[in-house]
């Protein structure tokens, strides 16, 4: 039998596979453009020039060039010829110029070569023109004719397969601009300086690594590689939003649009964002979305120590409130059992008032990344835990312990137990004394819908578990029945029930399902309690109407509408204008007064 052969052979590629490359790296033209102005950096140049227009784009460099046909033949028409350490600020692959290949017919023009390529008629070939000598009248290019410059760095005329359209041309000269900011070396485009030295600019801070601009009001971070821009992060990512330029090189990926995880100089990036974020958290009383966002991830990856992250509110419940690990620890003593909601649910919120869970928004998950209750306790235990073991914390300790014994539920769990529907109650089933506290409110909405100038909504008397009051949001208002005797409180009452009045006129629709506020809604509450009397009016109003009320029907005034009377008389007496808005000074004289203290 004859003995089998062994030989060693090799792995070939097809050239379809580097024609492949060639296009399927190509992203955009603005991209294109960016691999060349980047190799003209690598070359050395001083100056960089690109104009560009619908028909395409020339970027001239004077830089070294192409000095030899050996190094057209290593570099230029071999792809993947590996980098020496150190020789180039952003050639990594030797792939980048395939990009610009793939947009159009590329001439390049450098001391005695001219080299034209077109991918798309000539696939993998193209022509190489070389001069005997690198004088201006040796370089009149059979490509180029009519154009005498000569290059003695390098020189790239694309014209463009497909034709820009007026919005696309500026789309790619404002990308373009954005991604060069940073560029130590000079760039116009179109003649206009478009680049800017990092070491001449101002900045938030600067480390040995990178020059940064760093504020909480972004909600991207731009990360620069040496001047050339990587990517857009989200802040959250970071914890902080703004602008970073790193001074080295930036391990990115082949796309050039991420910084590779192991990079050692963005992980020296990363640690001073953090710094920025941890710091902001502290200073500013009210934390941003984003830098919530960041911290409620740190806790998930355990990257956060205790003190900081226990004193921090990342959890929102459905109320809105904010509560913190600490805070989370202290709610436990009523219940262990937590659920999820949409912010403002109102069974939610009554299942957490009345202490039959802890009632998580769900925000709170999108923010620790987490899909339910469930893995928002195994994330929040893990921490707890570690922390427990690293710091001896007592405070971390008992909270793992609480977490360990805490049973996720949802929400249709509790829906049997809490009635969460709203009914109307008839006027002839109301005592009669809750019946003409209704008549008083009444008076409340009218003087509020003046004050507003809305439409008048009608009050009537209703009955649920879950709201004290609610509304259609056009016409009609519902007081829960238990709410009702509020107003028999004095003026004191009074006011805590026009406000609740107030808060319903807020609503421009139906409150029953959801009881959602957003920021505009809390803003136009706010103005309007504060920044006009409306309260203070409607509450004086509901007194006064008791009082006469009352005395139409031959009854005494309660004590309290009495003593209201009192102090209105005694004020008057005093010189001051009873309860119509009084000047300052009354305020001062006489700040236990109630009627004057809506009015200051
Ligand atoms: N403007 C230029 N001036 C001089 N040499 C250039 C110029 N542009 C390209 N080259 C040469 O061509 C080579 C190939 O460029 P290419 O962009 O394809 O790869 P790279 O820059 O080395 O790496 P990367 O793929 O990371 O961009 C460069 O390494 C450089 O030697
Ligand atoms: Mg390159």
């Amino acid at each position: 039998m004859q003995k089998p052969t062994t030989e060693k052979r090799r792995f070939g590629i097809h050239p379809n596979l580097l024609h492949d490359i060639i296009h399927k790296q190509a992203g955009t033209l603005q991209k294109a453009i960016l691999e060349a102005v980047m190799n003209s950096v690598d070359a050395g140049a001083t100056r960089i020039d690109v104009s560009l227009d619908s028909n395409g784009v020339v970027i001239a460099d004077d830089g070294k060039g192409f000095s030899s046909r050996k190094e057209i033949e290593e570099f230029f028409e071999t792809f993947g010829t590996p980098h020496v350490e150190g020789d180039a600020t952003y050639g990594r692959f030797r792939m980048g110029r395939g990009q610009c290949f793939s947009f159009g017919i590329n001439h390049w023009e450098t001391k005695r070569f001219r080299m034209r390529v077109d991918v798309k008629k000539d696939g993998l070939d193209y022509d190489l023109e070389e001069s005997a000598e690198s004088a201006p009248d040796a370089q009149r290019s059979m490509f180029d004719a009519g154009n005498d410059a000569f290059y003695d760095g390098c020189r790239i005329r694309i014209d463009l397969y497909n034709k820009l359209l007026p919005s696309e041309l500026s789309e790619v000269e404002r990308e373009l601009r954005a991604w060069v900011a940073w560029v130590s070396v000079p760039i116009h485009l179109n003649g206009v300086l478009t680049s800017e030295d990092p070491a001449k600019a101002k900045w938030t801070s600067e480390t040995d690594d990178a020059y940064f601009k760093l504020t909480a009001n972004r909600s991207v971070l731009t990360v620069y590689n040496q001047g050339v821009h990587v990517m857009n992060a989200p802040a959250s990512r970071y914890g902080i939003g703004g602008f970073v330029v790193s001074k080295h090189r930036l391990d990115v990926n082949f796309a050039r649009n991420d910084v590779q995880n192991t990079c050692p100089v963005f992980k020296r990036i990363k640690a001073h964002l953090a710094k920025h974020s941890a710091e902001g958290s502290k200073t500013t009383r009210k934390l941003t979305e984003t830098q919530k966002t960041h911290l409620a991830r740190q806790i998930v990856s355990c990257d956060i120590d205790w003190q900081t992250a226990s004193k921090i509110s990342l959890i929102t419940d459905v109320d809105g409130k904010s509560i913190s690990l600490d805070g989370l620890r202290s709610r436990f003593y009523q219940t262990h059992e937590m659920i999820s909601a949409p912010r403002g649910d109102r069974t939610a919120i009554k299942v957490g008032q009345m202490h039959m869970a802890i009632p998580i928004a769900q925000e709170t998950l999108d923010r620790f990344d987490v899909k339910d209750v469930q893995s928002l306790i195994a994330v929040l235990l893990r921490f707890a835990k570690r922390s427990a073991k690293q710091h001896q914390n007592w405070y971390a300790r008992y909270l793992a312990d609480c977490l360990e014994k805490a049973v996720p539920k949802t929400l249709e769990d509790y829906r049997h137990l809490v009635n969460a529907t709203y009914s109307a109650v008839a006027p002839k089933d109301l005592s009669p004394g809750r019946r003409k506290l209704l008549s008083t409110a009444s008076k409340a909405s009218s003087v509020i819908s003046d004050a507003l100038s809305k439409p008048y909504r009608r009050v009537h008397a209703g009955s649920s578990e879950v709201a004290l009051a609610w509304t259609d949001g056009v016409r009609d208002i519902w007081i829960d029945q238990n709410t009702i005797p509020m107003m028999s409180l004095g003026y004191q009452g009074c006011a805590r029930f026009a406000a609740l009045m107030l808060h319903e006129y807020m609503h421009d629709g139906p409150d029953t399902e959801t009881h959602e506020h957003d920021a505009e809604f809390y803003e136009n509450f706010h103005d309007a309690a504060v920044h006009s009397d409306v309260i203070g009016k409607a509450a004086t109003a509901m007194m006064r109407h008791m009082a006469s009320m009352a005395r139409s029907e031959g009854a005494k005034p309660t004590d309290r509408v009495l003593l209201f009377e009192d102090n209105e008389e005694t004020l008057v007496r005093a010189g001051a204008k009873g309860s119509e808005p009084t000047g300052s000074d009354e305020a001062e004289q006489d700040d236990q007064d109630p009627s004057v203290l809506k009015a200051a």
